[in-house]
């Protein structure tokens, strides 16, 4: 298989663990490359069900190599957590897990800070996995590495003048505990220890990799609208979750990726605060979100559900330079009399069709729609595209059409086997 990254086109929970686990068969390495345990990918494989938070989807193929590169920010009892689970389920991860020396590590004062923060009444609604602290600190030049935990006189020199910091900010600004350095140093000297043997220069691994002519498949985690940079700031999270986090966030050249997926719903869910044009404010908020089980996989909070919106998605194709669309959950949408798509904003008296920067525009703005009839018919066991109701059809050839992108794969399950090609 070609190189490839898999980045999520919307707000998050497009189902991108479902589609990495498939595409991950096909693969040798899956790296993530940005976000950390804020992440929650779901893969059923028969009656079981994961939520990988940072080990790769890839990792249930047996033998699959898989990577946490340098741009992730790694909770190392979250990790451990994580190997131990896949353990009891009889997955082992030992010779075919590697984590980056230069990942950063989150540490509880980044967790304690994320809450605080959440307290607030403007807050954004994160995980609380202290995910903005800690990419905060490493943008301070602040951040203590995987690397550090491994030697004990840096690892108490860095926490040390981390400590003087963030204790003064916890004690004298938010009227908190402070934190005790010799017990943070004890568990994390020991967290160091016991990931010693995964750790490893990942770039130096997937060169390598490269240079034998193994494929790497990049598992986004998050989604384009909640990228710092390109998403709904200031209500995003703090990495780059779009395809060029890819480069940057495993030391993988972009001229040695191929080609970029996005995962769509067939509707849109957003977790958490800030803007959302095509929010149901109806009884079809209810109806989507039950029968698409949308309660997070992180943190279990309901997620916002509203019509699919192609302003987003459009945005998502341009800045991903993404060459094909794989549509989930369709089968969500399998009792509706007629489904909306939204194919601009109107604010003002002005037509958006490309995503707005402001968010007073994106508050604001009514969505213009087209609406189709519905297909009423259960698509959970359809196997191939000829197979679709002529209006689930229909729906999918004029969503192509809108965002100008080809639709490969559409998946009407959350298992392996509800899953077929566009052809
Ligand atoms: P991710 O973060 O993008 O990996 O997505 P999540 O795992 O957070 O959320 C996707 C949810 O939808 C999971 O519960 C999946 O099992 C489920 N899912 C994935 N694809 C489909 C589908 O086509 N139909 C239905 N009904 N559920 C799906
Ligand atoms: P996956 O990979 C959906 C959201 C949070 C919040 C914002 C910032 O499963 O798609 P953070 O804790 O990252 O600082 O929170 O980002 N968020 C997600 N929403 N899916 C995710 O990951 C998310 N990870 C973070 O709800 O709005
Ligand atoms: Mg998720």
């Amino acid at each position: 298989m070609p190189n490839t990254v898999i980045i999520g086109a919307q707000w998050g929970d497009e189902g991108k663990g479902k589609v990495i686990d498939i595409l991950a068969e096909r693969t040798d390495y899956i790296v993530r490359y940005q976000g950390g345990n804020n992440a929650g990918h779901t893969v059923v494989i028969g009656p079981d069900k994961f939520v990988l938070h940072l080990i790769p989807s890839g990792i249930l193929h047996k033998g699959k190599k898989c990577v946490i590169g340098n741009g992730v920010v790694v909770d190392p009892r979250a990790l451990l957590d994580e190997i131990e689970m896949l353990g009891s389920k009889g997955i082992e991860v030992d010779g075919r897990l590697f984590l980056s020396e230069t990942a950063h590590v989150i540490f509880p004062y980044h967790k304690v800070l994320d809450e605080l923060k959440e307290q607030k009444k403007k807050k954004i609604g994160t995980t609380k996995k202290g995910i903005g602290p800690c990419y905060a600190d490493k943008v301070a030049r602040l951040g203590i590495r995987v690397v550090d935990l491994l030697d004990k006189d840096i690892l108490r020199e860095k926490l040390e003048n981390n400590l003087e910091d963030k204790n003064a900010i916890l004690t004298k600004i938010y009227n908190a505990d402070a934190f005790d350095i010799e017990k943070l140093y004890r568990e994390y000297l020991d967290y160091g220890e016991k990931m010693r043997k995964y750790v490893c220069d990942t770039t130096v691994l997937l060169h390598d990799a490269l240079k034998r002519k193994k494929s790497l498949l990049f598992e986004g985690a998050q989604g384009t609208l909640l990228d710092v940079d390109h998403g709904t700031y200031p209500f995003v999270t703090s990495s780059n979750a779009t395809s060029g986090g890819a480069a940057t966030g495993t030391g993988v050249g972009p001229n040695r990726i191929d080609k970029v997926i996005g995962v769509v719903k067939a509707y849109t869910t957003r977790v958490g605060e800030g803007p959302f044009p095509t929010e149901f404010s109806d009884d079809l908020m209810d109806t989507i979100r039950h029968k698409g089980g949308e309660f997070g996989a992180t943190t279990g909070r309901p997620r916002r559900c509203g019509w699919f919106d192609s302003v987003v998605v459009r945005h998502s194709v341009k800045i991903n330079g993404l060459d094909e669309l794989v549509v989930t959950k369709l089968d969500v949408l399998d009792d509706l009399d007629s489904i909306k798509v939204c194919t601009a904003y109107r604010y003002n008296g002005r037509i958006y069709k490309d995503f707005p920067a402001d968010v007073k525009v994106l508050n604001g703005c009514e969505p213009v729609y087209e609406q189709l009839p519905g297909w009423k018919a259960d698509t959970t066991c359809i196997t191939s595209y000829m197979k679709l109701p002529k209006n689930a059809k229909r729906y999918l050839k004029r969503m192509q059409k809108i965002l100008g992108t080809k639709i490969v794969l559409i998946s009407v399950g959350s298992e392996r086997r509800q899953t077929f090609s566009s052809e």
